[in-house]
C-alpha cells in the first residue's frame, strides 16, 4: 500500500515537474524573443512607409500574437482593427524560378520583423479563374501585418506565364520584383525530380531525365520539354523586361543561398530598402538536414519541409554537358541583361 501511495506520489511529481519545466521553457521562449525587441528603421522610398515614426518590435511581438490568436478565434476583429492590422497589396513578389529556392528565400526573408509573408502560393496572377476574382480577393489572401511592414507574396509559376507581367504591372507599376535562380541544368533536374517523386506517389512510372531532355530523333536538347524551357531564364526575363526596367529585379543567387545564405539575404534587405535585421544567429546548419534552418530565438528553430532538398537521380554525364553547353549562350546574355554574373559552367 504504502509503496503505491509512493508510486502515485511520485508519478504526480513527475507532471507537476514537466508541466513547471514547460512553463519555464515557454517563459524563455518569449524573454529569447525579446533579444529582437529594438526600434527597426521605417522603410523608405518606394516601399511606402506611412510617416517615420519608429516601430516597436515589442508591439510587432503583441501584434503577432494578437494575430495568432485572431486565427484561433479568441481574438474578435475589433481588437485587431483596434490595432491597425491591415491585410496589404504586397510590395515585392518572389516571381520564380520554380525549384530555384523560392520557399527557402521567402522563409528567411520573413525573419526580417518588418517582412510579412503570405504562407501559400496564391496563382492569383497566372490562374485565370483566380485572376477574374479581383484585386480584392488578392488581397483578402493577404496576412495581416502593420502598415510599415511590408507583404511578400510567391508564386515561382508567375516568371514563365506569359500574362502574368501584365497584369502585375497593372496592380502596382513599382512593385520590386525577386527572382531566384540555380545552374539551369541543376534547376532542370530538381524540377524533374519534383514531378518524378508525384508520380511514385501515384505508383505511376515516368521516363528517365535523359529520355525528355534530350530529343531522341535529332540527339539535340528537347526545348519541348518544359524543365529545359523554364532553365532558359533569358527568354522569360525578356518578356518581363518588356513591363519592368531592370532595376525593379532582384536576382537571387540559390546555389549560394543553400551553401552561404546570410550575404544573399543582405543583399535583398539592401534591395528592399529594409534596414539589415537578419543575422548568422538567425541561421545554422543542421547536419542532419544538410541545409541552413531557421532560428527564431532560443526555443524556436525550424528547417523547410523535407519535399524541399530531394536527392536528384543520376543522370548520364554526357547528357549535363549537353544541356549545360545548351544553356551557356543564355545564361551569357542573362548576366549581361541582370548585371549579375554567376559563374555556371
Ligand atoms: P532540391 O529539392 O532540388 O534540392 P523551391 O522552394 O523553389 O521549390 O526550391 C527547392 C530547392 O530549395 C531545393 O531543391 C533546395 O536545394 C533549395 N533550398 C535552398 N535553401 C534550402 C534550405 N535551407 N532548406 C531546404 N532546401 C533549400
Amino acid at each position: 500500500m504504502l509503496f503505491k501511495q509512493q508510486a502515485w506520489l511520485r508519478q504526480k511529481l513527475l507532471v507537476l515537474g514537466s508541466l513547471a519545466v514547460g512553463s519555464l521553457l515557454y517563459l524563455v521562449a518569449r524573454v529569447g524573443s525579446l533579444d529582437r525587441l529594438q526600434p527597426i528603421c521605417p522603410i523608405e522610398g518606394r516601399l511606402g512607409a506611412r510617416g517615420q515614426a519608429e516601430f516597436p518590435l515589442r508591439a510587432l511581438q503583441f501584434k503577432r500574437g494578437l494575430l495568432h490568436e485572431f486565427r484561433k478565434g479568441n481574438a474578435s476583429k475589433e481588437q485587431v482593427r483596434l490595432h491597425d492590422l491591415v491585410q496589404q497589396l504586397p510590395k515585392a513578389i518572389i516571381i520564380g524560378v520554380r525549384k530555384g529556392g523560392t520557399r527557402a528565400l521567402l522563409e528567411m526573408l520573413n525573419l526580417h520583423p518588418a517582412v510579412v509573408k503570405a504562407s501559400q502560393e496564391i496563382h492569383f496572377f497566372d490562374n485565370d479563374e483566380n485572376y477574374a476574382k479581383g484585386i480584392e480577393w488578392y488581397r483578402k489572401k493577404m496576412p495581416f501585418s502593420y502598415p510599415q511592414q511590408i507583404t511578400i507574396e510567391k508564386s515561382p509559376a508567375y516568371f514563365i506565364t506569359e500574362e502574368v507581367p501584365e497584369r502585375i504591372y497593372k496592380m502596382n507599376s513599382s512593385i520590386k520584383l525577386l527572382i531566384i535562380v540555380r545552374e539551369p541544368t541543376t534547376r532542370a533536374i530538381s524540377d524533374y525530380t519534383q514531378v518524378l517523386e508525384g508520380k511514385e506517389r501515384k505508383n505511376k512510372t515516368y521516363y528517365k531525365f535523359e529520355k525528355l531532355a534530350i530529343d531522341p530523333n535529332t540527339c539535340e536538347v528537347n526545348t519541348k520539354y518544359k524543365a529545359v524551357r523554364t532553365s532558359i531564364y533569358t527568354k522569360h526575363l525578356e518578356r518581363w523586361l518588356k513591363y519592368f526596367p531592370i532595376e525593379q529585379f532582384h536576382i537571387v543567387d540559390g546555389d549560394r543561398l543553400i551553401m552561404e545564405p546570410l550575404p544573399e539575404l543582405q543583399l535583398v534587405e539592401k534591395f528592399l530598402n529594409l534596414p539589415p535585421r537578419i543575422s548568422q544567429y538567425n541561421l545554422y546548419f543542421n547536419a542532419t538536414r544538410g541545409f541552413y534552418c531557421l532560428r527564431f530565438n532560443i526555443i524556436f528553430n525550424k528547417c523547410l519541409a523535407g519535399s524541399k532538398g530531394r536527392i536528384h537521380p543520376e543522370v548520364d554525364p554526357s547528357v549535363i554537358t549537353k544541356l549545360r553547353k545548351f544553356f551557356h549562350p543564355f545564361n551569357q546574355k542573362f548576366y549581361q541583361i541582370t548585371g549579375r554574373t554567376l559563374n555556371w559552367p
